[in-house]
């Protein structure tokens, strides 16, 4: 079984054909950074004019690269994200669906993210501890089997990705943020500032706005700091929390493996560092699957579609659409 999956929630415009679940066929990403880099971040006005633009050739390109004329079903990311950008998709995928006459269904885009591992590790060992670190999400999730989550903590204010490019926008080191951080830290001493690490101590879910706070005043109190050096300990800040709150869930939960995804997973101190916190397996995804894309999107696509059946065409778009908790799962202690 064919599916084409369709992803439009945030700046990246995404088209891809998954056979069986698993096999990737074909996977389109048009990005658009180049258009929002010169605002510093997304502008919603324009990500939803872009998706208009860049989707059905991107779907077309998928089809013609799987070689395929009609998919068996056509799944879209349906929430969270931004509406308008939302819209675009979604209207595409039902009037594709209609067209072809094939069933249609929405997807979550943090399920679509939590089947990107299921993608790349076929022999996958549950129950699993995901954390979903991009720019919009910092998600740290029980996954007992594909389809079956437990939310176990998130961030309360920004996500961490935000925090590297709020900090990056800061230091004058551009936008995406993140990767600059990355890489003029490796010229830094991360020991020559210590920023706070909030809540470590306690529960599973996340804080990052102090941290950000607290880089602003370190830099205002020493205005000659090198800022490789200050790049440096902030991410070895935002790291050791993100790592020290996942081990403790992995070990809390029993999990038999430790999955990263988001753009933030494409961090080198995390990816060195995560395999040194737990004592079971990591997985880290490539780069193409733990940025938003649609392969992870047909792939949870198919999955809800034998699960649950067909969406109904009048699905609507949720900006802030939730990870479904499942039933039957027991208190973790934090
Ligand atoms: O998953 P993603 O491509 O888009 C969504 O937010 O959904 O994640 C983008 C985020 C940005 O905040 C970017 O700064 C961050 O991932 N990022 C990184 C790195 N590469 C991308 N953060 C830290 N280190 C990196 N190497
Ligand atoms: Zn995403």
């Amino acid at each position: 079984m064919n599916v084409l999956g369709i992803e439009t929630s945030c700046d990246e415009t995404a088209a891809a054909v998954v056979a069986e679940g698993r096999l990737v066929r074909s996977s389109v990403v048009s990005s658009q950074i180049d258009l929002h880099a010169r605002f510093g971040g997304v502008v919603p006005e324009i990500a939803g004019r872009a998706h208009v633009e860049l989707l059905m050739p991107a779907v077309a390109e998928a089809m013609a690269r799987a070689g395929i004329e009609r998919p068996d079903a056509v799944a879209v990311t349906y929430g969270p994200g931004l509406v308008g950008s939302l819209l675009v998709g979604l209207s595409a995928a039902k009037g594709l669906a209609m067209a072809w006459r094939v069933p249609f269904v929405g997807v979550n885009h943090l399920e679509g993210h939590l089947f990107a591992p299921v993608i790349e590790e076929p022999g996958l060992p549950w129950p699993l501890v995901v954390l979903l670190v991009s720019g919009g999400h910092t998600l740290l999730v029980e996954a007992a089997a594909p389809g079956r989550y437990r939310l176990l903590g998130q961030t309360i204010d920004d996500a961490a990705g935000e925090a590297f490019d709020k900090v990056a926008r800061y230091l004058g080191l551009g936008y995406p943020g993140g990767p600059a951080i990355d890489r003029v830290a490796r010229e830094g001493d991360a020991s020559a500032f210590s920023f706070p690490r909030a809540m470590l101590g306690e529960g599973y879910d996340f804080s990052f706005s102090g941290l950000k706070t607290s880089v602003v005043r370190t830099v205002e109190r020493h205005p000659s700091a090198s800022t490789p050096d200050v790049a440096a300990a902030f991410q070895e800040a935002v790291v050791d929390v993100l790592l020290t709150k996942a081990a403790r869930a992995v070990r809390a939960v029993g999990a038999k493996g430790l999955c990263l995804g988001g753009g933030v997973a494409a961090n080198s101190l995390l990816r060195r560092r995560a395999p040194e916190a737990v004592d079971v397996p990591t997985y880290l995804p490539s780069m193409a699957m733990c940025t938003d894309n649609a392969a992870m999107v047909a792939a949870a696509g198919t999955f809800r579609l034998a699960h649950d059946g067909p969406s109904p065409l009048s699905l609507a778009a949720d900006p802030n659409l939730f990870l479904d908790f499942s039933e039957d799962f027991s208190e973790p202690e934090a």
